[in-house]
């Protein structure tokens, strides 16, 4: 395991007594088995309105969304602020009330499920919280917040049911995330958003989940803090054999950490491929804008940017056909063709384990993206040039 500790961390105890023996991973699986498959998911909010408070509209927030997530990789989920990727997460673990779609684990139908059958899933599905301040009860200790789920999740088996038990296993996972079992007995504002976020890792760990989904889990922390929680993440998929979502803004966060990534905007998948493809050649207009965004380390290069132009519709009314026409270069380029307006495009693979939903991906070529950028005359700024 890389090296747990957090600046903010204070020292160890010094002879903490020795932790029961943390569950043996299993073996890892054979690659390419899938454990997650979310087939046309769709999720819409009603929007309410009028004296009556009556339907008035819908928000298309996650539209038919299909993708299948490998055990044991970290598939990163990438777009635009309120393009559905929280609300995916969300949906497919059945912290929302999914409009339409499947979703199996396991080949379980999770949709499906209820009861007994349900609640065994929610334990192998769990989620990890953008923010570390607001998703841990300030009223509660940390023994209590993580082992609230414990005792939900309790029975004759596994005796979490039994407070000694619970408290053992939850100082068994704050040693996990690399904090000191003693801590279970503090409160959430003892400790630093670093921390904080190593707890709410820990509630999830604890459960003993399979998959887990990380909605923006470094987002809220310092730079510094950002790459030890990432490596702590990468080391408990290691130890604990897990599968995640990763939802993230931040492309360079995404490409250090996933293994294949998914491109959403406006509620729909745009473009899914493995990290080292989808950076070295994107495929759909979107993903080039996007990718074009990311700084370069080194100040001596220039760099050109696309700018999308105008604002990102609203889900209430997406466009018709390419939702992404309003928006689009390429269509620009190509002269407007009524297709991108007219007919929605449907993902197609364009390469191994790579799928593009854009009707005329085969024109989005290094020349094209070059002389788009170059008629937009936007470079990106604090660079010197030679
Ligand atoms: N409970 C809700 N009721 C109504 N609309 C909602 C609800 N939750 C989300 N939305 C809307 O659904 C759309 C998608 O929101 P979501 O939070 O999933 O986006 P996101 O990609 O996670 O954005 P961000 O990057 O800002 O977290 C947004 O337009 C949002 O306003
Ligand atoms: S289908 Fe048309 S509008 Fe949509 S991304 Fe492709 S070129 Fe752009
Ligand atoms: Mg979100």
């Amino acid at each position: 395991m890389s090296d747990l500790s957090d600046p903010t961390a204070q020292p160890a105890a010094p002879a903490a007594p020795a932790a029961p023996a943390l569950p043996v991973p299993a073996a890892p699986q054979a690659p390419g088995e899938i454990l997650l498959d979310a087939r046309n998911v769709k999720k819409y909010f009603p929007i309410m309105g009028g004296l009556l408070r009556h339907q008035i509209g819908k928000v298309y927030a996650v539209d038919d969304v299909s993708l299948q997530i490998y055990r044991g990789e970290k598939f990163g989920l990438v777009g635009e602020s309120g393009c559905g990727k929280t609300t995916f997460g969300r949906t497919i673990l059945r912290l929302e009330k999914a409009t339409d779609g499947t979703v199996s684990m396991d080949g379980q139908d999770v949709l499906a499920l209820q009861g007994n059958d349900l609640k065994k899933m929610r334990r192998r599905m769990q989620i990890i919280f953008q923010d570390p301040y607001g998703s841990l009860n300030p009223r509660m200790p940390i023994s209590d917040i993580i082992g609230e789920g414990l005792l939900a999740q309790g029975d004759k088996a596994n005796g979490w049911g039994k407070r000694s038990i619970r408290d053992s296993r939850v100082g068994d996972y704050l040693e996990a995330v690399g904090l000191r079992r003693d801590y279970s007995r503090r409160y959430p504002h003892e400790f630093s958003g670093g921390q904080r976020q190593r707890i709410g890792i820990a509630r999830a760990l604890a459960l003993d989940p399979e998959f887990i989904v990380c909605d923006e889990p470094v987002s809220a922390l310092d730079v510094s803090i950002q790459s030890q929680i990432l490596n702590l993440l990468s080391d408990l998929r290691a130890q604990f054999n897990l599968t995640y979502l990763f939802i993230a803004h931040n492309l360079s966060v995404v490409q250090y950490f996933c293994d294949r990534i998914g491109v959403m905007y406006l509620g729909k998948l745009v473009e899914i491929a493995p990290v080292d493809i989808l950076y070295a050649n994107p495929q759909h207009p979107y993903s080039v804008a996007l990718l074009s965004a990311i700084p370069v380390p080194d100040p001596r290069v220039r760099k050109r940017r696309l700018v999308l132009k105008g604002d990102v519709p609203s889900p209430a009314n997406p466009p018709t056909g390419c939702r992404f026409h309003t928006r689009c270069w390429l269509r620009d380029r190509l002269g407007n063709p009524a297709e991108c307006s007219t007919t929605e495009p449907l993902l197609k693979t364009v390469g191994a384990d790579h799928q593009v939903a854009c009707h005329f991906a085969d024109q989005v070529t290094a020349q094209a993206v070059q002389e788009s950028a170059a008629s937009q005359s936007v470079i990106d700024t604090a660079v010197a040039t030679d």
